[in-house]
C-alpha cells in the first residue's frame, strides 16, 4: 500500500503544480489501446522518488464531459457548475453512492431496484459511467440535487518509470488511455484521457509521490530479480532496470513483458532490446497475445521456462509483479506455484509454503491495480 510523503512539502493537502515536460505515444494508431509515455518536471520542487513509487495525479475531467452531464440534468449553460464539475467532482467512475442518491432524486424504480441489488449494481457499474447513466434514467436537476449525488474527485495514481538517479528533475509515467463506447457513445477514462490528450506545455498538473515500501528492488546489488509485467505494467520495471544500470548493480535482471502485438504496441521495445544486447537485461521473455491464433501471455512463458526461473528462484532472485490485479495477477501466482511444484518436486501446500516464505522475506512483491 502506497503512503503520501509525510516529510515532503508537496502532499496530498498540498500538490506541486508541475509542467509537463513531453508527452509521446508509445503504441501505434493501429494499437487496440493507445499507450503514452508521459514526462513531468519536478523543477525547484525538491520532490524525491525511489523505482516502486507511484505519482498520484490531481487530474480534470474533460469539459466536454461536464456540459453533456448538465445538459442531460436541464442545466445547460451554467458556465460556473460546469467548471466545478471538471475540476472538482467525480464524473465517470460510478459508485452505489450515486446511484442511490439519483434513484431517489429521480423516483426511477428500475433504478431503485437495481440499488437494492449489490451484485447486480457492482455488475451493471463496472460497464457505464455517471453520464451513461443520466442518459439511460433521464432526470431534470437541480444543480444542489446533482452535486449532492456527486463525490469528490479521486487524484489517480501512476507507477514511476523513471529513475531519479537518471533524470533528476522529471517523473516519466507510462499511461494507458481507457477508451469504450457505450450505447454509440465514446467515452473515455478522465485520468488516463487527461494525460494523454487534454495536458498541454502550458497545464499545471497538480502531483505529489505516493512511495511504496513493499516494491523495492533488493537491498543486495548482486541479488537477481525478475520482473513481470505485461502492458502498463512495465512502467516500474523501466525505473527499476535505469536503477540496476545507474547504480552498477551486479544482479542478473530477467523481465517478462509483452502487449497485443510487436509491430503496435511493444512498449519501450528499442529501450528493452538494447537493454539486453547491453546485457542489462540477462533476459526478455516477450509475449505477443495477438501474434498468433492461440493467446499467448507472460504466465505461459514462465511455464516455458519453468526450470530456470526456477533455477534463479534457488539462487535468491527476488520476483517482481506489476499491471493488471483482476486476471493476470492471479494468472501469474498460479503459474509460478505450479513450477515451483513441479521443479521443486513439492506438493502444494509445500509450493504455497515456499512462495508464502518469498513474501515473507520480501522476495514476492506485487504492485497490481
Ligand atoms: C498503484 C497504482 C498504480 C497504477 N499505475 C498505472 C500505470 O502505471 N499506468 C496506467 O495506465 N494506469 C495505472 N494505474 C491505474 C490508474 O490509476 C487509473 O485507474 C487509470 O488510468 C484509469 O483511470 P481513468 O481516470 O482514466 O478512468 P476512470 O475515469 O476512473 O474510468 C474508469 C471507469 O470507466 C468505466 N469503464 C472502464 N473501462 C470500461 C469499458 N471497457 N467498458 C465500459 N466501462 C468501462 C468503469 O465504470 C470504470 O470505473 C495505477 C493504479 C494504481 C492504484
Ligand atoms: N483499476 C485501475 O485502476 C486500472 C487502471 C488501468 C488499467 N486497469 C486494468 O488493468 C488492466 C491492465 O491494463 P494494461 O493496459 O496494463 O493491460 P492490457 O492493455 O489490458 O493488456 C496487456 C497485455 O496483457 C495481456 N493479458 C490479458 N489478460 C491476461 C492475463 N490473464 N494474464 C496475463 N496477461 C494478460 C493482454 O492480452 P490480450 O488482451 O490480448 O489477451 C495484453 O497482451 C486493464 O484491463 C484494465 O482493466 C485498471
Amino acid at each position: 500500500m502506497s503512503t503520501t510523503q509525510p516529510d515532503s512539502a508537496w502532499n496530498r493537502d498540498n500538490p506541486y503544480p508541475a509542467r509537463l515536460r513531453s508527452q509521446y505515444p508509445l503504441t501505434s494508431a493501429a494499437a487496440v489501446k493507445q499507450v503514452h509515455h508521459v514526462e513531468v518536471e519536478l523543477g525547484d520542487s525538491g520532490l524525491h522518488y525511489l523505482p516502486g513509487d507511484t505519482l498520484a495525479v490531481r487530474i480534470e475531467n474533460d469539459p466536454a464531459l461536464a456540459a453533456e452531464v448538465l445538459e442531460l440534468c436541464g442545466l445547460t449553460g451554467d458556465a460556473e457548475l460546469e467548471h466545478l464539475l471538471t475540476i472538482r467532482y467525480e464524473l465517470t467512475q460510478a459508485h452505489p453512492g450515486f446511484y442511490k442518491y439519483y434513484a431517489s432524486c429521480c423516483h426511477n424504480a428500475v433504478l431503485q431496484d437495481l440499488v437494492a441489488d449489490p451484485v447486480k449494481l457492482r455488475s451493471y457499474m463496472e460497464h457505464r459511467q455517471i453520464v451513461d447513466i443520466l442518459r439511460e434514467f433521464p432526470a431534470k436537476l437541480s444543480a444542489d440535487q446533482l452535486l449532492s449525488c456527486l463525490r469528490q474527485l479521486q487524484d489517480r495514481q501512476y507507477s514511476i518509470a523513471s529513475s531519479q538517479r537518471l533524470m533528476p528533475d522529471a517523473v516519466a509515467l507510462t499511461v494507458g488511455l481507457v477508451q469504450f463506447s457505450h450505447d454509440g457513445h465514446a467515452r473515455s477514462g478522465a485520468g488516463s484521457s487527461y494525460l494523454s490528450q487534454r495536458v498541454t506545455a502550458a497545464s499545471r498538473l497538480q502531483i505529489y509521490i505516493n512511495s511504496n515500501a513493499n516494491f523495492r528492488l533488493p537491498q543486495d546489488p548482486a541479488a537477481p530479480v525478475i520482473m513481470i509485467g505485461p502492458g502498463t505494467g512495465i512502467a516500474p520495471f523501466r525505473a527499476f532496470l535505469q536503477e540496476r544500470q545507474a547504480t552498477g548493480a551486479v544482479g542478473r535482471n530477467w523481465l517478462f513483458s509483452g502487449n497485443r502485438h510487436r509491430n503496435e504496441d511493444f512498449l519501450y521495445g528499442s529501450e528493452l532490446t538494447a537493454w539486453q544486447q547491453s546485457g542489462l537485461l540477462t533476459r526478455l521473455d516477450v509475449a505477443f497475445s495477438r501474434d498468433q491464433p492461440e493467446r499467448i501471455h507472460v504466465q505461459h512463458l514462465l511455464q516455458q521456462h519453468a526450470a530456470d526461473v526456477f533455477a534463479w528462484l534457488q539462487d535468491g532472485a527476488h520476483v517482481y509483479v506489476c499491471g493488471d490485479a483482476k486476471h493476470m495477477a492471479e494468472d501469474v501466482q498460479k503459474a509460478l506455484l505450479a513450477l515451483i511444484e513441479q521443479q521443486g518436486r513439492l506438493d502444494a501446500n509445500a509450493a504455497r509454503q515456499y512462495l508464502v516464505g518469498l513474501r515473507q522475506h520480501k522476495r514476492y512483491q506485487r504492485d497490481v491495480y
